[in-house]
């Protein structure tokens, strides 16, 4: 149909000449292939608006009901690929032909998009039924219909409109260094840093849609299963540019609970991530690069999502860390400092490259976020509380098991204590640094990792397990250092006016101007410093708090 006034919308997605091929592999690879064309239509969900997620307030929700909002908020979106020149006001008018927009907004990545969400699930199918595939001879083989659309514009001559483009970036450095060196206090700084690099509503809508559109994909072969985002996605722990990770959740899916009973799980979800894969990389709109990672302990499909401009990581055995997910949301809940702290530390590692986006020997930020927890544990009084003690608050429709391990904590955040420390940020990241860079030699640790991080449901798994012995150290120094320049800075720190990087400027900008020679002269002092600290520390017997709890080099949330 053409778009009166617009234009034309297609649907994007495969690969003709391959669909023969892959369908074949599907069939040997499936033992019920007769799903594939199945019925797509679910249930109706009620619409309506939806809080946010955690710009600028502590979100009080529970995880699921989080999830779950945010879930059929994406089924009643779409993704529409956009030509340059267009005007938005055209745009609306003729998407509003097939219901009440909700709210919409664009963003660029390899070109203009808009995410264009209605506040009824229906419009999206009225959409869906006014758009043309580019060969119609492919419409009755394709087993889902996407929600990805194209806009071709019949009238090219219209004028490019002044579109606001949502952004999808963290700032840059040069722009954090500006915000951090005008901030008032180091507190200020790391707030700052916080509402900068935290996702923003618009990218997180994006992240939930992003997983919708994929469950389209999956659930042509799977009825009933869902694609979950989890992670730092959802654990507000986030940073603009984080990777996507999806968990395929088939719990729903009949199919899957008769193969339970043979017990040969791993073997299951291997065939299942395949089929996904090939999925995706033959009709997965704007999927590209599809890795599949199977022989992993936990397989995954890695993939690069254009149109979003998110690397996704898919993987359906891994409930434990939606769980892991679910807790790490309710810390970051908790406690208005936890979250500016976990952003200060991890962009501090981030900046002295003590973590990189590509796997290896260093720490990650899943563990980083473990250490800070951790920190804030053993607070006095302490700001956050133990695992153990959210196990204590469950009440029965909170008991979860999941593979044998107890996941079984609080889900309800108000039935939690608030704390009373009123430690400043300032004080909590000087005392981290301390803390973590006087991090005592390995004692009674149940592996020789150099670095043992538990796990918090599966407790006989260690986290940073990957972590060298040169990588800890390189983390420990870092840490000394940073604690060192602030403590000098107690006694002079520069004036707003004279544009020198201060506070946590100054630890987290390894290159910032102005700061050469004095590096250099502060690195010398540092070593100095750091054997006088070591030698404190054995004298004051400071790391043996770590021997008393059995916990040297290693950390636990549980207790
Ligand atoms: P970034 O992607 O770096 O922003 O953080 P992330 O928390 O999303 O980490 P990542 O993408 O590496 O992993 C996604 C989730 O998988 C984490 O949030 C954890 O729930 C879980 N996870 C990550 N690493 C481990 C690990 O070593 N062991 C276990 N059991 N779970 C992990
Ligand atoms: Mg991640």
């Amino acid at each position: 149909m053409a778009v009166p006034g617009v234009g034309l919308l297609t649907r994007l997605h495969l690969c003709a000449q391959r669909r023969t091929r892959v369908q074949r592999h599907i069939v040997r690879l499936l033992s019920c292939p007769g799903t594939v064309a199945e019925d797509l239509r679910r249930d109706e969900q009620p619409s309506g608006s939806v809080e946010t997620g955690f710009e600028d307030k502590i979100p009080r929700k529970r995880f699921s009901e989080m999830q779950n909002e945010r879930r059929e908020q994406a089924q009643r979106t779409v993704l529409i690929h956009c030509p340059e020149k267009i005007s938005e006001n055209k745009f609306l008018k003729y998407l509003s032909q097939h219901g009440p927009i909700n709210n919409h907004f664009f963003y660029e990545s390899f070109g203009l998009y808009a995410v264009v969400e209605f506040c009824r699930k229906e419009s999206v199918g009225s959409l869906q039924n006014g758009t043309q595939t580019p060969n119609m001879a492919m419409e009755t083989a394709i087993p889902f219909r996407s929600r990805f659309l194209s806009l071709k514009l019949k009238n090219q001559t219209s004028k490019q409109s002044c579109i606001q483009s949502s952004n999808q970036l963290p700032p840059s450095n040069r722009k954090l260094f500006e915000l951090l060196c005008y901030a008032e206090s180091i507190d200020d700084q790391l707030n700052t840093l916080l509402k900068e690099f935290q996702l923003t509503e618009e990218n997180t809508k994006l992240r939930y849609l992003t997983c919708s559109l994929i469950e389209d994909i999956a659930a042509a072969y799977f009825p009933d299963c869902v694609v979950r985002p989890f992670g730092s996605s959802v654990n507000t722990f986030g940073k603009l540019g984080c990777d996507l990770d999806m968990f395929l959740d088939l719990d729903e899916t009949r199919n899957l609970s008769t193969h339970k009973t043979s017990g040969n799980f791993l073997m299951e979800f291997q065939k299942i991530l395949s089929v996904i894969g090939e999925c995706l990389d033959h009709f997965g709109p704007g999927c590209v690069g599809v890795q599949k990672i199977l022989n992993a302990r936990c397989p995954l499909v890695r993939f690069s999502h254009q149109a979003s401009g998110f690397q996704c990581d898919l993987t359906t055995n891994n409930k434990i860390a939606l769980t892991s997910s679910e807790l790490l949301y309710i810390y970051g809940a908790l406690d208005s400092r936890v979250r500016a702290l976990v952003f200060g530390i991890r962009c501090w590692a981030r900046a002295h490259s003590l973590t990189s986006s590509i796997p290896g020997a260093w720490i990650t930020n899943f563990s980083l976020t473990m250490m800070v927890i951790f920190f804030l544990q053993r607070r006095s009084p302490p700001i956050l509380p133990t695992l153990d003690s959210l196990k204590t608050l469950a009440d029965a429709e909170d008991k979860c098991i999941i593979e044998g391990n107890n996941c079984t904590f609080v889900h309800d955040l108000n039935r939690i204590k608030p704390s009373g420390n009123t430690e400043t940020l300032e004080l909590l990241l000087k005392e981290f640094f301390e803390y973590f860079g006087n991090f005592g030699r390995e004692q009674n640790k149940p592996d020789s990792s150099p670095l043992y991080i538990q796990n918090p449901f599966e407790t006989s798994l260690n986290i940073s397990k990957n972590v060298s012995q040169s990588q800890l150290q390189k983390f420990v120094d870092l840490a000394q250092e940073s604690a060192w320049i602030l403590q000098q800075e107690d006694a002079h720190r520069p004036s707003v006016s004279s544009n020198q990087p201060w506070g946590l400027a100054a630890v987290l900008l390894p290159s910032v101007p102005n700061r050469g020679s004095l590096t250099k002269k502060k690195r010398k002092r540092s070593a100095n410093e750091r054997v006088k600290n070591l030698l404190e520390s054995l004298k004051s017997n400071r790391t043996a708090n770590f021997t008393e709890t059995n916990e040297k080099r290693t950390i636990s949330t549980q207790t």
